[in-house]
């Protein structure tokens, strides 16, 4: 789970990238390439702080590549070939980065994933499971005769962190074979300041040629909040333009209107959201914390599904489980199996003194989890959603689970 510590890394970088963005607007290059160079080495310190958490490995290699792409882009600032100009926007006489106008393709590209995500690996959310295959299900079902029909395609999720709206997203994508396109906003925004637009443009471009296609924008307030900033001309002005026109389907052409595109967003800060983008979204779903039947289910899904062998009645561990997030039941449990497995191996360490051969005959040794082995890391462990949201939105009312 994200810590003090990591959070306030977070902020470091978050401050440094604007630094970076107020040094392109003043054109002041050098500064921009100190900025960008100091984001690349706060990156790095934030890689090995994910060492210390559990899914340590994957956010790891994600920061590592955050380090590199600044180092990269601190290179080019420092030699002229990024100006931030986005074409039209009046920057003058800075050379139009070649290495990016060739690039937005490949950018593109990287934001193509496959998501190995399956609707039975999320626990809960039956309802919008439901709406959502009812929904992608009619535009490819056959209408009756005679008959025109819209289905939406904007579907905003809104709710606490690690609910499962990534999850949701990825499984869409996954359930209609569609090509998976994966935006993190502020990312999207950091890394191709300036190019922003383009990128959008083109993303939906790909997207309609690859059709169907699922566009997923996470941590979608960090869109509009720039909007509100004030700053009205500013490349986050644009993008947002370019985001509505594609959600508001101008961009279509009577021959590619048929190609689905479903877009999704998620944010964790809807109030943040504003009201005109808001609008775009025909459904707006509210993902709650999991009640007492989708935290069992969850636990199921992180113990007995990968075929641990548990003692402990999830049924009893689930209604101890109140205020806990998804993710949080998830890391919960990988910290039990974990603790579980260094108490029967403890003789490891000891072989791999010994040498590869001596390890590599060794079998593992495991015993079926205890209530005891989870009531241990409850007690570390606490919900960090408040009960209490501190912003009010429409159905936003509530974190409390119903159960
Ligand atoms: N409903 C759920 N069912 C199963 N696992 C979940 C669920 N919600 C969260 N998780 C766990 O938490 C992690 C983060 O979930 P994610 O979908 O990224 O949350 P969000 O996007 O809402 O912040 C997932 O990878 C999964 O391990
Ligand atoms: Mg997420």
């Amino acid at each position: 789970m994200a810590g003090y510590r990591e959070q306030r890394q977070q902020q470091k970088i978050d401050s440094a990238i604007q630094r970076y963005k107020l040094f392109i607007e003043k054109k002041e290059y050098q500064s921009a390439a100190d900025a960008c160079e100091q984001v690349s080495r706060l990156y790095t310190e934030f890689a090995a702080m994910a060492g210390e958490t559990y899914e340590g490995a994957e956010q790891q290699k994600k920061r590592r590549n955050q380090a590199r792409k600044f180092k990269d882009l601190a290179v080019r600032v420092r030699t002229g070939r990024v100006g931030g100009g986005d074409s039209g926007d009046g920057h003058d006489g800075t050379p139009t980065p070649e290495a990016i106008s060739g690039e937005h393709a490949d950018a593109v590209k990287r934001l193509v994933v496959k998501s190995p995500v399956t609707w039975n690996r999320i626990g809960g959310l039956e309802k919008t499971k439901h709406d959502i295959k009812f929904a992608y299900g009619l535009t490819m079902a056959q209408l009756p005769e005679g008959i025109r029909m819209e289905a939406w395609r904007n579907i905003m999720f809104y709710g606490p962190p690690g609910t499962g709206k990534t999850l949701l997203a990825g499984a869409t994508s996954n359930g209609l074979d569609a090509t998976f396109f994966n935006v993190k906003v502020s990312s999207v925004m950091s890394k191709w300041f300036g190019e922003s637009t383009k990128i959008i443009s083109e993303l939906y471009d790909m997207a309609r040629e690859m059709h169907p296609s699922v566009v997923f924008f996470d941590e979608f307030e960090s869109i509009t909040q720039a909007r509100d900033s004030g700053n009205d001309s500013g490349p986050e002005r644009r993008i947002l333009s370019t985001i509505l026109a594609e959600l508001d389907g101008l961009t279509e052409s009577n021959e590619t209107a048929a190609r689905y595109v479903m877009t999704i967003a998620a944010t964790n800060a809807p109030a943040d959201v504003d009201r005109a983008v808001l609008s775009r979204f025909q459904k707006r779903v509210f993902i709650p914390l999991p009640d007492r039947a989708a935290r069992e289910q969850i636990l199921k899904i992180n113990i007995t599904d990968l075929n641990i062998p548990c003692e402990a009645d999830l049924g009893r561990l689930a209604e101890s489980m109140k205020m806990y997030s998804g993710r949080e039941i998830s890391s919960i449990c990988k910290i039990a199996i974990s603790a579980m497995i260094e108490e029967k191996n403890d003789r490891i360490p000891g072989l791999v003194d010994k040498g590869k051969d001596a390890v590599s005959e060794y079998r593992m040794q495991i015993r079926p989890l205890t209530e005891k082995d989870f009531s241990k890391v409850l007690r570390e462990i606490r919900p960090a959603t408040p009960e209490k949201p501190t912003k009010t939105f429409e159905q936003w009312i509530t974190n409390v689970p119903a159960d």
